[in-house]
């Protein structure tokens, strides 16, 4: 069997299209989603994640601030921006691109966004109505994998899916993501003892554990849906999944490239999240 390649490449464009339409009606109703982006410092990955949701907020018609400051701003500074951006009207999504700067405390400047403008999910209030199953801003690239599952027109409910990694940003949403869809996960991490066996069951399986190329074929149910959320820099300069791509698309029935597959997703679903924001605030 050789697998139906899942392209996150189209289906955020398709997205995308969706997204322009809403706000070309939004705006004659006057209203224009707003995004604004802070960056501490100068880490270059960082700001290549920037440009990019700056270009994302042009492209789509969304108005956009990036806020750029140095890498010895205070903690304070930071968190009277945020405070400002709260109140701001033309602000609908506030992004405070990870990581800060060591001398700033992350989980603080996280609990200063208004919990309606946090477009990253990343709130412990959000977190939690995420599972406890109420309306929240989801997390991006856990939306953009969940999105990714139903596009290949598999149904969810009742399948057995594996996610492999328990990080806060992807694993764990993602598990209770999939367990709101009626999935029965099974979670798994560095210290899972069978992983191989468990990941064998699974007819879907969500690999987030950051060692490139990490789990081949032996690891893959035949037929099995493969999302693949790893982004891992090889020594040649290359980008890799933690998936063995090349391995995997023999017994898988779909799954994802790296790069192509979840990463276009991760700015898509931001944007999704901006105008739920802002139709929100004007609903
Ligand atoms: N740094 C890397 N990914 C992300 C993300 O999704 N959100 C934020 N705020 N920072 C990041």
């Amino acid at each position: 069997m050789t697998a139906t390649i899942i392209s996150g490449k189209q289906v955020s464009e398709e997205i995308r299209r969706g997204i322009t339409e809403e706000v070309t009606q939004l705006k004659e109703q006057g209203v224009v989603p707003g995004l604004a982006v802070v960056l501490v410092g100068e880490d270059p990955a960082s700001q290549v994640y920037v440009r990019n949701k700056e270009k994302a907020c042009h492209d789509l018609g969304f108005y956009s601030e990036v806020h750029r400051l140095s890498a010895d701003t205070s903690e304070e500074e930071l968190l009277a921006l945020v405070d400002r951006l709260n109140r701001q009207m033309s602000i609908n999504g506030i992004l405070v691109q990870l990581p800060l700067p060591g001398h700033i405390d992350e989980k603080k400047v996280i609990n200063a966004i208004s919990v309606d403008k946090d477009v990253d999910g990343f709130h412990p209030i959000n977190v939690g109505n995420l599972v406890i199953g109420d309306d929240s801003l989801l997390p991006c690239t856990p939306a953009g994998v969940i999105e990714l599952i139903k596009r290949t027109g598999l149904e969810i409910s009742g399948k057995h899916a594996v996610v492999i990694g328990r990080s806060n940003i992807v694993g764990k949403p993602v598990s209770l993501l999939l367990q709101r869809e009626n999935a029965t996960v099974t979670m798994c991490h560095s210290r899972t003892a069978n992983m191989q066996e468990l990941a064998k069951q699974a007819d879907i399986l969500v690999v987030a554990i950051g060692r490139a190329n990490f789990i081949d074929a032996s690891y893959i149910k035949e037929g099995a849906v493969v999302i693949d959320v790893g982004m891992n820099r090889l020594e040649t300069g290359k980008l890799a999944g933690d998936v063995d791509f090349e391995s995997a698309k023999e017994i898988s029935g779909a799954i994802t490239p790296v790069p192509g597959g979840v990463g276009p997703m991760t700015i898509t679903m931001l944007m999704q999240n901006t105008l739920l924001s802002a139709k929100r605030a004007h609903g």
